[in-house]
């Protein structure tokens, strides 16, 4: 067995993730609001020896993702999953998205660091900063920042964040119950933090959970997002197309965290990734192809223009794509990631498609990488990724609930324990353990 081993976490986006057809999907759930998808999830993946689940979050609504079901057309209360993720579970950590733009610091560190006590230590903070004027309609309140601003602010709420759940002295709970003293007040300090765009004083009412306090996640992809996440994170999630794109991002990550005055070696990056699994190659390539076809070309286009930032309302499906590009498509669009991205994708076929069959494409896996075979060649080349030294993990993004979870535990675990570079049993009993961040 290698030393080096590598880490998963489970994409539960539900009722459709970076594959806008998840729903549609002919062995998918469509109990999605009830707990007990939400257990049989937590159980597969805890089944599987996964890291954790990952629950995103988002605020905003948008109409043409309702009608076509496409991600976060549903969308529970972040903290509210996790607490059911972990109430059946007690390996299994559970990465929670909450918002700084949104949630008052107080709140938000008070709602992780009771889930982490609750969960015996468990729990991670995706910390996002919401962007786009959607977000804001439901906080009228709340001034709209964007860019720099947006970070620096926060850099604020995480230092203010930090400072709450660091209050207590991990010796500050005595419980003497001969002289009465139940917890020291001179172990407690009073943060008031005061930065340029918020404050709070603290503490709070909690001394420090059996991981200290909540993992920290971060996903931003932007020169100023990533030297945010090379500050803070303790995991980063990343979507690249190819091997090298996360070598170099790696790089990069490694290189910030340094600048910032941290061990870069101790910053987990996860590599999103799609798994089709076939009984045989054949079978798994039919798969992907199937996958295409429970996307409509409504559905696809849609889901493409929200991420180009294109406006392809009333478009001909049939019209070629590089055609509407060219009509619809400002400058700063077509350098949108979306767009640059697909047309690596495309290839040669780029002047060929029509603008449906690219939606279509994009919206099979959101530019995740897929991964098709079977269960062992896919280990196979996950393993090759991960010794590589590209990525720590994975993150895997899921076809459909909660089969391809299973699928991937039955089919694909068992090959990568057997290449010796997966846990067959967890070690450690907080998230921070089991990341080796202990
Ligand atoms: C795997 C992954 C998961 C993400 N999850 C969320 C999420 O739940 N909510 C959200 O608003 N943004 C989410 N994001 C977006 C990032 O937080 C970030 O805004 C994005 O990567 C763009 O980077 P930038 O902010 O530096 O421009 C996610 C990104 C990735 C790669």
């Amino acid at each position: 067995m290698t030393e080096r081993q590598l880490f998963l976490g489970g994409y539960v986006l539900f009722p459709s993730g970076h594959y806008a057809g998840a729903w549609r999907h002919p062995y998918s759930t469509r109990d999605w609001l009830g707990r007990d998808f939400l257990h049989q999830t937590a159980r597969t993946l805890e089944a599987a020896k996964f890291d954790l689940a990952f629950i995103p979050e988002t605020v905003s609504h948008n109409p043409d993702f309702t009608r076509h079901g496409h991600s976060n057309s549903i969308k529970h209360d972040p903290a509210q999953v996790a607490g059911q993720i972990a109430a059946v579970t007690t390996h299994l950590g559970v990465g929670v998205t909450l918002s700084t733009s949104f949630n008052e610091p107080y709140n938000l560190a008070r709602t992780l660091l009771s889930l982490d006590h609750l969960s015996g230590g468990r729990v991670a903070w995706n910390v996002i900063q919401s962007h786009g004027p959607g977000n804001y309609l439901n906080f009228p309140h709340v001034e709209e920042l964007s860019g720099a601003e947006l970070y620096d602010r926060g850099d604020e709420y995480v230092e203010a964040v930090l400072a709450l759940w660091r209050a207590w002295e991990a010796d500050a709970l005595v419980q003497d119950q001969e002289s009465g003293l139940f917890a020291d007040p001179a172990r407690i300090t009073v943060p008031d933090y005061r930065g340029k765009y918020l404050a709070v004083r603290g503490p709070l009412n909690l001394p420090p959970s059996p991981q200290t306090h909540p993992v920290i996640i971060q996903a931003g992809d932007s020169q100023r997002g990533r030297t945010f996440g090379a500050r803070w994170g303790d995991v980063i999630f990343a979507i690249e197309r190819t091997r090298a794109d996360m070598q170099a991002k790696k790089d990069d990550l490694k290189g910030k965290a340094r600048a910032a005055g941290r061990d870069a070696d101790r910053i987990r990056l996860f590599a999103a990734v799609q798994p089709i699994i076939g009984e045989t190659k054949e079978i798994a390539l039919a798969r992907r192809d199937f996958l295409r076809t429970r996307i409509t070309p409504e559905s696809g286009v849609r889901f493409f223009s929200h991420f180009a930032r294109v406006d392809l309302a009333g478009v001909d499906l049939d019209a070629r794509y590089v055609d509407v590009i060219e009509e619809r498509a400002t400058d700063g669009q077509t350098e949108s990631r979306a767009i640059v991205q697909l047309d690596e994708l495309l290839g040669a076929r780029r002047d060929r498609v029509t603008i449906a069959e690219a939606g279509v494409e994009f919206s099979t896996s959101e530019l995740t990488p897929q991964v098709v075979g079977t269960g062992e060649e896919i280990a196979e080349e996950l393993a090759a990724y991960f010794t590589s030294g590209a990525a720590d993990g994975f993150l895997i993004t899921p076809t459909h609930f909660p089969g391809s979870f299973e699928e991937f535990g039955r089919a694909v675990v068992p090959h990568l324990q057997r290449l010796g570079v997966f846990r067959t049993e967890y070690t450690g009993a907080t998230l921070r353990e089991n990341l080796g961040l202990a």
